[in-house]
């Protein structure tokens, strides 16, 4: 493993247009439940989202339609959990960085808070910092994590307020999906970190990566890919296995 980790290393060191692609495993070490539980699933992982809660009822527009009290009432417990983490080293590490593109799947702001530039950080399935009206009009709020609201309809067109997160469904934000297909495209190095690889059409960005001959670097504490001579995969936790991929960056 250390071998690959030199490896690794001495890539992105060298890299003139670096990426990364992160999931809900980046945050797992600041107590953020991921959502997919692994066939080796870790204490943390044990308590991936989608092991005890229906997505089809929490993140769909048809099960905000059925019980909104209940999809908002959610949202609102995983925001009081984040209003009390702090970035942990991999998201350090990487906000460190200046020159990358982070590409994320995750909602939270921990990048951010990491030191990532907030215009470098691409967010494809939205955030669950701001609220956003479920209908046409465009209103956002800003959300109190510590003390969010709950279930109300839009000031400005009665419609009912809602995360700005995508659900199952719903397409991706436009520009971010755009802009992040552009990065990857330029990219000659995509490190994916903590995700699973399973929801599309963010999880497409890897194989376009491949097709392109990019070199991609995957740090999972599981196996997430089918093995690729274009892929290096280093199996950790991502607060353990980032500074040591970049030590030849500070
Ligand atoms: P998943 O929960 O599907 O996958 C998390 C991945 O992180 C798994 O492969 C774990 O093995 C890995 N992992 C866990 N802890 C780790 C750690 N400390 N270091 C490194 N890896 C670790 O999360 P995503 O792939 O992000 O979508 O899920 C994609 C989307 O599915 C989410 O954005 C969400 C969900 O439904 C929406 O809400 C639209």
């Amino acid at each position: 493993m250390s071998e690959l980790i030199e490896i690794a290393a001495q890539k992105i060191a060298a890299a003139s247009h670096p990426v990364s692609f992160s999931g809900a495993g980046l945050s797992a070490e600041s107590g953020i439940d991921t959502f997919r539980q692994s066939d080796n699933a870790t204490d943390t992982e044990k308590s991936a989202l989608w092991s005890s809660f229906d997505p089809a009822k929490l993140a769909s527009q048809e099960g905000f339609s059925a019980d909104p009290g209940m999809v908002i009432d959610w949202y609102n417990w995983r925001r009081k959990t984040l209003a009390d983490a702090v970035p942990n080293l991999a998201h350090e590490t990487l906000g460190r960085q200046r020159g990358w593109v982070h590409i994320t799947q995750n909602v939270d702001n921990l990048l951010e808070a990491g030191g990532a530039y907030e215009e470098d950080v691409l967010h494809l399935h939205g955030s669950i910092l701001t609220d956003r009206c479920n209908g046409e009009c465009g209103h956002k709020e800003v959300v109190d994590l510590h003390n969010p609201k709950g279930l109300r309809d839009c000031p400005q067109c009665g419609r009912r307020m809602r995360p700005s997160v995508v659900w199952f469904g719903e397409s991706l934000p436009t520009i971010a999906l755009n802009r992040a297909t552009v990065e990857v495209e330029k990219a000659d190095l995509l490190l994916v970190v903590g995700t699973s690889a399973q929801v599309y059409p963010a999880a497409g960005l890897i194989p376009f990566a491949i097709e392109s001959n990019t070199d991609v670097i995957i740090v999972n504490t599981d196996r997430s890919l089918k093995p690729d001579e274009n892929i290096i995969e280093i199996l950790g936790k991502a607060g353990d296995v980032l500074p040591q991929l970049f030590k030849y960056c500070f």
